[in-house]
């Protein structure tokens, strides 16, 4: 994943955090404005944002802080305790949603590459929610496929083309009154040019149109970040 240095986060003092929008299809006004009123990052947290953003060759792919602080209140909000994420890159979204359950709840994230596991595992390790994260690495389709669940909130986050299958695969497994919530909806605007057909942006394409075709569940699509897509059960009678 291009990790330029190894220090250990712990080891170092928290450069300050730039939470650049991924796209610019919201005005940067707009953006300044949300994010100087939305709470920021301390802490461990922000060893690790901080960290993220200075050591990897591709930092944009941690949550921004938006995303971040909705999960947490999605979490807090419905008292969610069991967290399924799928794609943990540095770690940040996983400690951001360990800090969130209440105790006794967990959060299970998933992770393809060996030596991206290996830098989340030591940010994790360094973190004082460490107990509440299990971090399994493989293919995430195979290895959702062994979770027991059910899952009170389910963050798709890894591979764009794989969207769907995500969904498909935590179907099943979401708790009666679980959400799921799916980052990267507009891929940096590459979804609504249709001169693009790339497998990732078609992927985000049908993840989209599956959702809220889908007439088990209600959505809204979100345009924080870079697009954020929330889907749960129907109520009965919705
Ligand atoms: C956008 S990053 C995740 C960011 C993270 N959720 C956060 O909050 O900072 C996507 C991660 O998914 C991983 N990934 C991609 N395909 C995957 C797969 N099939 N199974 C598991 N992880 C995968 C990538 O290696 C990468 O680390």
């Amino acid at each position: 994943m291009g990790r330029r240095r190894a220090h250990h986060p712990a080891c170092r003092t928290a450069r300050p955090i730039t939470w650049r929008p991924v796209t610019e299809l919201v005005s940067p006004q707009a953006e300044a404005y949300a994010e100087a009123h939305t709470s920021g990052v301390d802490g461990q947290l922000a060893e690790v944002a901080s960290w993220t953003q200075s050591e990897t060759a591709a930092p944009q792919m941690m949550s921004g802080l938006a995303e971040a602080r909705l999960l947490e209140a999605l979490i807090v909000a419905s008292g969610a305790r069991h967290v399924l994420e799928i794609g943990t890159f540095t770690g940040f979204g996983a400690l951001t949603m360990a800090a969130a359950v209440s105790d006794g709840g967990h959060v299970t994230t998933l992770e393809v590459d060996e030596e991206t596991a290996a830098v989340a595992r030591r940010h994790i390790a360094a973190s004082e929610y460490a107990s509440r994260i299990e971090l399994i690495v493989g293919n995430a389709l195979e290895t959702i496929e062994r979770l027991p669940g059910p899952f009170d909130l389910v963050y798709i986050d890894a591979g764009k083309a794989d969207y769907p299958a995500y969904y498909e695969a935590v179907m099943g497994k979401l708790s009666e009154r679980g959400v799921i919530v799916a980052d990267n909806l507009f891929r940096a605007g590459l979804v609504l040019d249709s001169s693009v057909d790339d497998a990732g942006t078609q992927g985000m394409r049908e993840f989209a149109r599956r959702v809220h075709e889908d007439e088990r569940v209600h959505n809204v699509m979100l345009t924080i970040g870079d697009g954020v897509m929330l889907a749960w059960r129907r109520p009965a009678g919705g």
